[in-house]
C-alpha cells in the first residue's frame, strides 16, 4: 500500500488548483444557484456561508491532515492512523461511508455534467440566438423528457472521467487544471461584468442573494445550507482526504485550505450575481429548480453580442469544471480498488465508472421514464440521490472526521503535520473540531428533526 503508484502533486500551488478543480464545479455554478432560490436567497446565503466558516473550514484542514498522515486511500490510511493512534479499527468506517457516498454523488453528478455537455453543442449550433424565455425553457423541458439523450451524454461524461481517472492522478490532470481554472474564472468575470452592465436588474439579484428575510428562516434553511457547504467543498467523504494524500510533507495544510475554500465561495457567489439578475430581467422563477442555470444562462448568451461563441466555451467550461471535481469524487473508491492489487489503476477506474454510470440511469430517467417513482417519501431517484449524500452522508461523515482528528488521533501525527502554527490557530482548530464543527452539525440535523 503506497501512494507512490498514484503518483505526487508536484507542487502545493498544484495541489491548491487540483483540490479548487475538486471544490468548483456543479456544486457552484448549478447547484448553489438553484437551491438557494428555492429557499428564499439571503438567509440561505447567510447560513451557507456561516457553514463554510465554522464548519466547513476546520474540517477541510482535518481531511488534508488525515489523508497526507495516511499516505493512501481514505480506507486505508484510516485503518492506519486509527491503528497508530492505538484507536478502534472501526474509525476506517469514515472510508467506507465517503465511497458510498462517491457512488452516489458521482451517478447524479454525471447527468447533470452530461446536460452540459450537450449544451456546449447546442450553443455551437446556434439553437439559443435571440431566443425568448418561453422557448429556452421549451428547449430545457424538450430536452430533459428524453431518454436516450439523458443516457447519451450521461455516458459520454462518465466515459472521458474514467479516461481520466484511468491515467492516474499526476498525468494530464495537473495539466488539465492548470488551464481550466484561470479560463474559468476569466469566463465568471465576463458574465459578471455583463448581468452588471446589461441586465438592468442586477441590484435586484444581489439582494435576493444577500438580503435575508427572517421570515424566510427556518431549520430546514440550515440543513440545506449545511449540506451545499460539505457538498462544494468536496467534504466529509474523503475526496479531499484523497488529494491530501498525493501532498507533499513541505506544503502548508492551512493556508491551502483556506485559499481553496475562498477560491471555491468565490466562484458560488459570482455564479449567483450573474444567474439571478438574468432571472430577475426575463421574468423567470428564482425557485426554479435543477434547470434554473440552463434556462437562464442561454437566454442571457442568446441575446448578447458573441453570446453563441461565449455561450459555447461557457458550457464547455462547465463541463471540465465538472470533469475535474468528478475525477475527485471517484478517487477515494479507485484509489482503494487500485491498492489493493488485484486489478491496475486503468481497471480499477473502469469498475468504479461503470456501477456509477448504473446507478445514474436512475437519475436520468428521474426526469422521464421515472418521473412518478419516488424513492425516499416525496423525492424522485435523482433527488433522493442528492439528498442521502449530500444533506445526510457527507455532514455524517462531517462529524466523524472532526470527532476523530480532535479527539482520537494521536496528537504527534497531528503537530506532525501542521508545523508551525501559530498557537491561536492550535487552540481555535482544536475547540472547532472537538466541539464546534461536530456540535454544530449535530443541532442542525436535530433542528431539521424537530422542525
Ligand atoms: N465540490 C464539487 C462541486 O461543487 C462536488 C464534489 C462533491 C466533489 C464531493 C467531490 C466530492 O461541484
Amino acid at each position: 500500500m503506497n501512494s507512490s503508484s498514484s503518483g505526487m502533486w508536484s507542487s502545493r500551488l498544484i495541489f491548491i488548483l487540483a483540490a479548487a478543480g475538486s471544490a468548483v464545479g456543479l456544486g457552484n455554478i448549478w447547484r448553489f444557484p438553484y437551491v438557494a432560490g428555492e429557499n428564499g436567497g439571503g438567509v440561505f446565503v447567510l447560513a451557507y456561508l456561516l457553514c463554510i466558516c465554522v464548519i466547513g473550514l476546520p474540517i477541510m484542514i482535518a481531511e488534508i491532515v488525515l489523508g497526507r498522515a495516511g499516505k493512501n486511500s481514505p480506507i486505508a490510511s484510516m485503518t492506519i492512523l486509527a491503528k497508530d493512534s492505538g484507536t478502534n479499527p472501526a474509525w476506517q468506517i469514515i472510508g467506507w461511508m465517503g465511497v458510498v457516498a462517491g457512488f452516489m454523488i458521482l451517478s447524479f453528478y454525471s447527468v447533470i455534467a452530461g446536460w452540459a455537455l450537450a449544451y456546449f453543442f447546442k450553443m455551437v449550433q446556434g439553437v439559443f440566438v435571440s431566443i425568448d424565455a418561453l422557448n429556452a425553457n421549451r428547449v430545457f423541458e424538450d430536452f430533459i423528457g428524453d431518454p436516450y439523450r439523458l443516457v447519451f451524454w450521461h455516458t459520454v461524461f462518465m466515459a472521458i472521467t474514467i479516461f481520466i481517472t484511468s491515467r492516474g492522478v499526476d498525468q494530464g490532470l495537473e495539466k488539465a487544471v492548470k488551464v481550466l481554472m484561470p479560463g474559468l474564472f476569466f469566463l465568471l468575470i465576463l458574465l459578471l461584468t455583463w448581468a452588471v452592465s446589461s441586465s438592468g436588474h442586477f441590484l435586484e439579484g444581489l439582494s435576493f442573494l444577500f438580503s435575508p428575510k427572517p421570515q424566510d428562516f427556518s431549520g430546514n434553511s440550515v440543513f440545506l445550507a449545511m449540506g451545499q457547504a460539505f457538498f462544494t467543498l468536496s467534504l466529509g467523504m474523503g475526496a479531499i482526504m484523497a488529494y491530501g494524500a498525493y501532498l507533499s510533507k513541505s506544503a502548508g495544510i492551512v493556508g491551502s485550505a483556506l485559499t481553496i475554500g475562498g477560491l471555491d465561495t468565490l466562484v458560488a457567489l459570482l455564479s449567483g450575481m450573474i444567474i439571478f439578475p438574468i432571472v430577475f430581467a426575463n421574468g423567470l422563477e428564482p425557485s426554479a429548480g435543477p434547470g434554473l442555470m440552463f434556462v437562464s444562462l442561454p437566454l442571457a448568451f442568446g441575446n448578447m453580442v458573441a453570446g453563441q461563441i461565449f455561450g459555447a466555451i461557457f458550457f464547455l467550461l462547465v463541463s471540465l469544471a465538472a470533469v475535474t471535481s468528478a475525477i475527485s469524487i471517484s478517487e477515494p473508491a479507485v484509489a482503494w480498488l487500485a491498492e489493493r492489487g488485484k486489478f491496475g489503476r486503468p481497471t480499477s477506474s473502469y469498475i468504479i465508472g461503470l456501477f456509477a454510470w448504473v446507478l445514474g440511469l436512475g437519475s436520468a430517467f428521474s426526469f422521464n421514464l421515472m418521473s412518478d417513482f419516488t424513492l425516499l417519501p416525496e423525492r424522485s431517484f435523482f433527488d433522493s440521490m442528492d439528498f442521502l449524500s449530500n444533506n445526510i452522508l457527507l455532514p455524517l461523515g462531517g462529524i466523524l472526521i472532526s470527532v476523530f482528528v480532535g479527539w482520537r488521533l494521536k496528537a504527534e501525527i497531528l503537530v506532525d503535520q501542521l508545523p508551525n502554527l501559530p498557537r491561536l490557530f492550535w487552540v481555535l482548530l482544536i475547540f472547532s473540531l472537538r466541539f464546534i464543527a461536530p456540535g454544530a452539525i449535530f443541532i442542525v440535523f436535530a433542528m431539521s428533526i424537530l422542525k
